[in-house]
C-alpha cells in the first residue's frame, strides 16, 4: 500500500526540530519530490483544535488519561486524512514529532507503560512506522534556553527541569534500542548547518529519496 517516504524529527524543547524540517523540505522540493509538512499534535481542522485543548495553559487540570487519549485522537485523525493517503499517492511526508513523542512523553514520562502507549499508536497511525526518525538531542539547559528566546509557555513547557530531563532520556533510550532500525541521533549542540548536513547525508545513504 505504502509507496513514499515517512521521515520523522523528534526530540524535546528547543532542539530544533523546525527548522530542519523546513531545510529538508526546501532540499527535498529542489530536487522534484513532492513533499508534505506536518505537526503533531496538529495538522488537519480537527487535530488543530484537539491541539488547542491539549497545549492549552487553561486546562492546566488535565487528568494524565486524557492527555493520552486526545494525542492518540489527533494523530489517528491526521494520518486518515493526510499521512497516509500521501504515502499511498508515493510523497514524501516529515512529520515534526509523530508516535515517538507518545511513547516518550506519556508512556515513558508520565509513566503509562510504553507497551500501552504502543498499543495506541498502532490504532492511531494503522501500523505505520516513519522510514526514517531523526533525534535531535540536546541538553536540556540548551533547549530551554533557546525556547524561552523564541516562544511562548504552553502547558507542557511548564512541566519542571526533571520533567525535560525523564523527557531526554527517554529518547536517547528508544533510540538506542532503534527497534525497525530507523533512528538516528544528532548532537543538536552543533551548527544548524553541520545538522543539516548530516540530515542529508542520512537520507541519501539510505536510499529513501
Ligand atoms: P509543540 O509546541 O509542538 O512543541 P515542540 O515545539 O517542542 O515540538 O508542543 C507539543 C508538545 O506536546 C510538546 O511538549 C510535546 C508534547 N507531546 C506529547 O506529550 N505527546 C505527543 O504524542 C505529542 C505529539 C506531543
Amino acid at each position: 500500500m505504502k509507496k513514499g517516504v515517512l521521515i520523522s524529527f523528534e526530540g524535546g524543547e528547543g532542539s530544533g526540530k523546525t527548522v530542519q524540517i523546513k531545510r529538508l523540505r526546501d532540499r527535498l522540493t529542489k530536487a522534484g519530490k513532492d513533499v508534505v509538512v506536518v505537526r503533531e499534535p496538529g495538522g488537519t481542522v480537527i487535530s488543530e483544535q484537539i491541539r488547542e485543548v491539549l497545549l492549552s495553559p487553561k486546562n492546566i487540570g488535565m487528568a494524565y488519561t486524557t492527555e493520552v487519549l486526545l494525542f492518540q485522537a489527533a494523530r489517528a485523525q491526521i494520518f486518515r486524512e493526510i499521512v497516509l493517503p500521501s504515502l499511498a499517492a508515493g510523497k514524501v511526508v516529515l512529520m515534526d514529532r509523530s508516535r515517538d513523542s507518545s511513547t516518550v512523553y506519556q508512556g515513558m514520562v508520565r509513566g503509562f507503560g510504553v507497551d500501552l502507549i504502543e498499543g495506541l499508536n498502532e490504532l492511531s497511525t494503522k501500523k505505520t512506522y516513519p522510514d526514517l526518525t531523526f533525534l535531535l538531542d540536546v541538553p536540556v539547559e540548551t533547549g530551554l534556553e533557546r525556547r524561552n528566546h523564541t516562544s511562548k509557555m504552553d502547558r507542557l513547557d511548564m512541566e519542571a527541569r526533571e520533567f525535560h530531563e525523564q523527557v531526554r532520556r527517554g529518547y536517547l533510550t528508544l533510540a538506542r534500542k532503534n527497534d525497525h532500525h530507523r533512528w538516528v541521533i544528532i548532537n543538536s549542540q552543533q551548527s544548524i548547518d553541520a545538522i543539516s548536513e548530516r540530515i542529508r547525508d542520512e537520507v541519501r545513504a539510505r536510499k529513501i529519496v
